[in-house]
């Protein structure tokens, strides 16, 4: 969590900074700040978002060609002024900004406490800036050298840059842990948290690794371990269109991301799936073709709506490739003590490719030997590269923190890899694996019908507006999506919801089921229909208000339900790819209609790099 922004080179740095900032606000929005250099050092932040920050300086004169902006996700104090970044020495020369969590800072403030140093905020980050100030000030050592030090004294996670009255023709920036990307132009230089600051000014691009720390000049950049040794940068071409960064007429980000799922569900099948011939060709993961036919078991790891998708991921993967799958929250299953062989297969999925929890999760599992499976969408970043092998989800750019097509395309992965192992292992046959590849390759078209259903989900919204609470229920592999219909509503309309397996209402949620309560059911025509009709009918004898998912040209349950959504009959294996569709709908809607900011829920970050 947390945006960073760094600029050095002929052009004036400022509106480069606040453009990325606003870029990388998915981030964080509990605070922004800035600092330049323009005859002197100067530093404006401001709590709120980028735009407060904007208005706070708009009638500054903000000159300079190197400078650096933060937008916050609070860990360390609470978001106000004082804890915004960047943060500055106690002698008004270094200014600091920084994505991570210093572990170890409240031993190192003590000690500088101890030593005179005086704190201006509540941060961690504030006590690295202090650090590196103090080692100067004890050994004398140059700005490069007292940095580096400073770091290898440190524990955490880190993006960082640093700003010196002192050196004006210098940026110092280092990770471990947190993201950061170099962009590189002639006769200047980018830094931030991801490329969406720096695409439209270079295609050219360095993802900096752990442990390493960058010097950036106008002329020139060195790139050092923090053990000082070298490193000889690699130049990456960028495949990123700005236009995927915009609104492009829709409202808010989540709107155009919820339509851009047929085309993003296509693109994450193109030259992966040869339906006439029955084939999967899954290229990232072919080198362990061998060790598929082998595995004992699959552990997904995931967090929030990535882990959601690995639950949709085990009903496909035990179906068709017949291995069992446990799914994990990243987050639990580092903290205990995971039976894991080197005959399991461990798959991590994740949108951003930073989760800290799914990050520590694959660490371990990669200590006890196992294998391990990336399934992300941001190409290149920490996971993916971290990872023995994966799959890119290619959904493009997901900018509204609540995820829409990330996790259909995560679904359509799993889809994709659990006929990949079944067709390894020879538990599909040839004509079942044709007939599946066939439906699947019409998905696109069917989200696209489904997304037909806009006006009719309008106006149930306007009905549940007001509701305190929601229930989501489904079975089979429609409970996950249950689960992702309350996490959608919850997150951006902050209404009350949970998602549970239909026939589990009964041992507990059923008692809050009176007439001001609203439940969704996904009641499409397969395997449990039968049974879920008989959940709707205990709903309804409560008096609960019923909206229904149902197959197109559903009567069943048109005629007991209170509001029915129809979605494209396809294959029970794909359902989950078209019943989230209607439930991203209705959240975003009722979303809009109590006021609030879907794009970047309160509280919320799209990235979350801190455990
Ligand atoms: C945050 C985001 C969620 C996301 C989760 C996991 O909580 O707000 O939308 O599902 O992190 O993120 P990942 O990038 O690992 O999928």
């Amino acid at each position: 969590m947390c945006g960073i922004v760094g600029y050095i080179g002929f052009r004036d740095a400022y509106p480069i900074i606040i453009k990325g900032l606003h870029r990388l606000e998915y981030r964080g929005y509990d605070s922004a700040g800035i600092s330049l250099f323009d005859k002197e050092l100067k530093v404006y932040k401001k709590a709120g978002k980028v735009s407060d920050l904007e208005n706070f300086v708009k009638d500054i004169d903000l000159g300079g060609t190197i400078g650096m902006g933060h937008t916050r996700w609070a860990t360390h104090g609470a978001p106000n002024d004082r804890n915004s970044h960047p943060h500055s020495s106690g002698n008004r020369k270094l200014t600091i900004i920084h994505n991570g969590i210093i572990e170890n800072y409240g031993i190192i403030k003590e000690t500088l406490v101890n030593k005179g140093h005086v704190f201006k905020s509540d941060t961690d980050t504030e006590v690295l800036i202090h650090l590196v100030e103090d080692i100067q000030n004890e050994t004398g050592l140059d700005l490069r050298e007292a940095v580096r030090v400073a770091l290898t004294k440190v524990i955490g996670a880190y993006a960082i840059v640093i700003m010196s009255a002192d050196e004006p023709d210098l940026l110092i920036a280092a990770r471990k842990g947190s993201p950061m990307v170099i962009g590189v132009g002639k006769g200047e230089y980018f830094i931030a948290s991801d490329a969406t600051p720096i695409v439209e000014y270079t295609k050219n691009v360095i993802y900096l690794n752990d442990n390493e720390v960058a010097y950036l000049r106008r002329e020139d950049l060195l790139i050092k371990n923090i053990d000082n040794t070298v490193q000889t940068p690699y130049i990456q071409k960028l495949d990123l269109q700005l236009e995927m960064l915009e609104k492009g007429g829709y409202d808010h980000f989540m709107l155009k991301e919820i339509y851009e799922q047929p085309r993003s569900i296509r693109d994450c099948m193109r030259g992966r799936i040869y339906p006439q011939q029955g084939k999967v060709q899954l290229g990232g993961i072919k080198e362990y073709t061998e060790k598929l036919k082998n595995i004992d078991r699959i552990i997904i790891v995931a967090c929030g709506t990535s882990w959601h998708a690995g639950l949709v991921g085990e009903y496909l993967i035990e179906e068709y490739a017949r291995v069992p799958v446990e799914v994990e929250y990243a987050s639990e299953f580092r903290y205990r003590n995971p039976i894991i062989t080197e005959k399991d297969l461990v798959i991590a999925i994740s949108q951003s490719g930073e989760t800290a929890d799914t990050m520590a999760a694959i660490e371990l599992a990669k200590e006890k030997g196992a294998t391990i499976f990336g399934i992300c969408n941001v190409v290149g970043a920490s996971i993916p590269r971290t990872t023995h092998a994966g799959v890119y989800t290619h959904a493009g750019p997901e900018i509204g923190v609540a995820s829409t097509k990330a996790f259909t395309a995560q679904v359509t992965v799993l889809t994709l890899m659990a006929f990949y192992i079944a067709q390894q292992r020879g538990t599909i046959t040839q004509s079942k694996l044709i007939e599946h590849l066939t439906e699947l390759n019409s998905i696109p078209e069917l989200v696209e019908r489904a997304l037909k259903s806009n006006d009719h989900i309008k106006e149930i919204a306007e009905k549940f507006k007001d509701s305190t609470n929601c229930l989501f229920l489904g079975r089979g592999s429609s409970f996950p999506v249950a689960l992702e219909g309350a996490l959608k509503l919850k997150e951006i309309s902050y209404i009350h919801a949970e998602g549970y397996p239909a026939a589990e209402m009964k041992h507990g949620p059923i008692a809050l089921i009176d007439d001001d309560m609203p439940v969704v059911f996904i009641a499409t025509k397969d395997s449990s229909y039968e049974k879920v009709i008989s959940n709707i009918q205990e709903v309804k004898a409560r008096k609960g208000h019923v909206i229904a998912i149902v197959t197109e040209g559903d009567t069943e349950v048109k005629g007991m339900a209170d509001f029915v959504i129809e979605i494209p009959q396809t294959d029970e294996a794909f359902v989950p790819l078209l019943a989230t569709i209607p439930l991203q709908l209705l959240a975003y809607h009722i979303a809009v209609m109590r006021g609030c900011n879907v794009d970047q829920p309160r509280n919320l970050a799209k990235s979350v790099t801190v455990e």
